[in-house]
Parts: structure tokens; C-alpha cells; sequence
């Protein structure tokens, strides 16, 4: 029996969450779930958005799955308080530097996509972002520069050993792919990016069957929309990975449509959509949940070796796509619970 901890967390997370949980629940397999408070509900019910007790279960638990945090409430509690330092914090306390965020247009999304069909319909890669590091977790404050002016900062920085395990996943997540592997920095400007990319030069020499290519983060965010298709894996830090998964994410449909894998060099994992928690449209079952249950397929392919699984939910997914069935991302009327009925209905 594989335990698996359920967070759903705020806004359009436990929408999202529940959905997916009905359709592993419906592939009868041997896993027992868990369920704890997360991001601002658990700031709410507990006075800290990731409370020992939310942090215990995701250690104690074979995989993660996690809705998503945020809400505008919080937008002036003080950060550490924050609900976004719930996700922060368990990729951090879990040792979850590996963030691999697949996109790939499902036939007939064509038309979902920002960009035209036939750009948009060779739009399969894989963004391997690094999760642990970056301006997210170097040094931050607030100061007072000489003349007097309030100056806020937060420091770039990775170590050669960080930059080394990463790159790793990218190699060996494009071994088993079309064996292209782009390194996206800002080398040009940044030292911490030179680094990088020198590191990055170092580990190719082990995976010479793998074709290496950099690119600055600028022209990679103009690549991924005037020719997403000639992608493989891209491997890239923390900030640059989070920004341009978010565009690829709008090549590919929707963004309610890409899930995630956050992993260690093991088998724990935390699996998660990529968007946030929309609170624009949370309470109103306009959420797309295609993102959250093929993060549950991720989990069941990384975490519990359930490859079989994992893609039976996913030519699910792609059944309902195909047949219509939408959320108002794409262009359709389904409700979230109606999405996924669709998934479910196909998954035998
Ligand atoms: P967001 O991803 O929540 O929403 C951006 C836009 O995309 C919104 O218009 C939203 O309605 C839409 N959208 C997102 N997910 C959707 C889905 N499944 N179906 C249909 N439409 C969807 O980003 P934001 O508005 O910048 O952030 C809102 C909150 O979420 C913030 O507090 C932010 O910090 C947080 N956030 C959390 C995570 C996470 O928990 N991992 C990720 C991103 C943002
Ligand atoms: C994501 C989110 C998070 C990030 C935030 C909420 C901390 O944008 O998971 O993509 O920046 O990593
Ligand atoms: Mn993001």
C-alpha cells in the first residue's frame, strides 16, 4: 500500500485535487490517501501555511500531490507567512530539485494554443528547471542605499554541485527522448549563468550520444513561440524554468493543462500543476483539471513505477480532449467535475 498525501491548498487547489483523486480512486489501485492543510487554508487553521504537521505527512508519504497556494489575502502577511512559502518550503525541506514540467499539445488542442496550428502542433518537450536554488533561495532583504532609498535585493547564485545534479536530469531525460538537450542562461550577462553553462560543457563530456546546445533566456522565450517544436528537453534554473514553463504553457493550450514531477535523486516526489490558484475563477468549476490528473499520472510513473497506470490516464485525457469535452480555457463548457467525468468515462 503506497500512501499518498493529498495537499490541496487554496483558491482553485482543492478543486483541482478533488478531481484527481476520483480518478485514482477509480483505478482501484493499492493506495491509501492522506489529506492536510496547505499554503493560506492552513495559515488560516493552523497560523503557518506549512505546519509540522502538513510537513511530516509529505515526508512520511511515498508521493506528494499538491493543488496549488496563493491568495491575495496574504498579499501584505509578512513573506515567511506567506502561503507561497508552503511550496517553497517543501521543495526545499524534501530535497526536490528536479522539476520536470512536460509540454505537449493533445490532438486537437491545436486550436487552444496562442500560436498558429502548425506551430503549435509540434510543441513535445520537456522543461527541466532546477528547484532548489537560483534568486529564490539566496539571500534577500531590504536595505537603505547611501542617498537614503529603500533597495530591496535577493542573490543569484548556484554552486557547481547544483548546476552538475541538474544538468544531469536534463542528459538523462534527453537520453531517453530525441537526445537534445538545450541549456537556457543569460551567460552573456550573469556570472551566475557562466558558471552554469561551463558546468553544464563539463557533465556533456559523460553523455556524448546527447546533442548540447545553449541559448540565452531572451531569445528562448522568442524561440518557444515562433518554433516550439524544435525543443527536446530544455534544462535552465529556477526563475528562468518557472517563466518560460508558463509560456510554453500557452503554446500547448492552456496552462490548465501542464503537470509536473518535482523530484529527488529517489523516488519521493511532489507532483503538482504548474499554474497557481487562480482566484479569479476559484468557487466557480471553471478550473481545467487535465493538469492536476496528469500530474497524478507523473506520480504514478516516477513514484510508484505504475507506468501501465500512468498511461491510462493520460490516453484518458487525451480521449476526453479529442471528443470535445473542454473547460472554458480551451474554448469549451465543461465544468471541472464534467472534465474529469470525461477522463473517467474513458479510462477502462
Ligand atoms: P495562476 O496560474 O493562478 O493564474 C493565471 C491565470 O491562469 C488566471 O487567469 C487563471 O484563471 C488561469 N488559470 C490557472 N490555472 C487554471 C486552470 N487550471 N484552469 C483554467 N484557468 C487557469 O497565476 P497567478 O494569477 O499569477 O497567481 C495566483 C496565485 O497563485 C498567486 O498567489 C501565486 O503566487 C500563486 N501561484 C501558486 C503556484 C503553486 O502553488 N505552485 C503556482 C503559480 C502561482
Ligand atoms: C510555480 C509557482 C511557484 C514558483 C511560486 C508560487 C512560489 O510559480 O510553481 O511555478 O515560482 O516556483
Ligand atoms: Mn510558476
Amino acid at each position: 500500500m503506497s500512501l499518498i498525501a493529498l495537499l490541496p491548498g487554496d483558491g482553485i487547489g482543492p478543486e483541482v485535487i478533488a478531481q484527481a483523486r476520483r480518478v485514482l480512486e477509480a483505478l482501484s489501485l493499492d493506495l491509501s490517501f492522506e489529506e492536510a492543510p496547505v499554503g493560506g487554508a492552513a495559515y488560516l487553521e493552523k497560523g503557518h501555511p506549512l505546519p509540522p504537521e502538513t510537513l511530516a505527512l509529505a515526508k512520511r508519504a511515498d508521493a506528494v500531490l499538491f493543488g496549488a497556494v496563493g491568495d491575495p489575502r496574504f498579499d501584505a502577511v509578512e513573506r515567511a507567512f506567506r502561503p507561497e512559502q508552503a511550496i517553497l518550503g517543501l521543495r526545499r525541506e524534501l530535497g526536490l530539485f528536479a522539476n520536470l514540467r512536460p509540454a505537449k499539445l493533445f490532438p486537437g488542442l491545436e486550436d487552444a494554443s496562442a500560436l498558429k496550428p502548425e506551430v503549435a502542433g509540434a510543441i513535445d518537450m520537456v522543461i527541466v528547471r532546477e528547484l532548489n536554488g537560483d534568486v529564490y533561495f539566496g539571500e534577500k532583504g531590504r536595505r537603505t542605499t547611501m542617498d537614503g532609498l529603500r533597495q530591496g535585493y535577493d542573490l543569484m547564485s548556484y554552486n557547481e554541485r547544483e548546476v552538475e545534479r541538474i544538468a544531469r536530469v536534463g542528459f538523462e531525460t534527453a537520453r531517453v527522448r530525441k537526445k537534445r538537450l538545450c541549456s537556457v542562461d543569460k551567460a552573456n550577462v550573469l556570472e551566475t549563468s557562466q558558471l552554469w553553462r561551463d558546468v553544464v560543457k563539463s557533465v556533456a563530456t559523460e553523455y556524448p550520444d546527447v546533442h548540447l546546445t545553449h541559448m540565452y533566456v531572451d531569445n528562448a522565450a522568442m524561440q518557444l513561440v515562433r518554433n516550439p517544436g524544435q525543443f527536446d528537453v530544455i534544462v535552465t534554473g529556477n526563475l528562468f524554468g518557472d517563466i518560460l514553463s508558463d509560456q510554453a504553457s500557452m503554446c500547448a493550450g492552456s496552462i490548465g493543462m501542464l503537470p509536473s514531477a518535482a523530484l529527488d535523486t529517489g523516488k519521493k516526489g511532489l507532483y503538482e500543476p504548474i499554474h497557481g490558484s487562480a482566484p479569479d475563477i476559484a468557487g466557480q468549476g471553471k478550473a481545467n483539471p487535465c493538469a492536476t490528473i496528469l500530474s497524478a499520472a507523473m506520480m504514478l510513473r516516477y513514484s510508484l513505477d505504475d507506468e501501465v497506470s500512468a498511461e491510462r490516464i493520460e490516453r484518458a485525457v487525451a480521449g476526453a480532449l479529442t471528443a470535445g469535452v473542454r473547460t472554458p480555457d480551451l474554448g469549451g463548457t465543461a465544468t471541472t467535475a464534467e472534465m474529469a467525468d470525461a477522463v473517467l468515462a474513458r479510462l477502462a
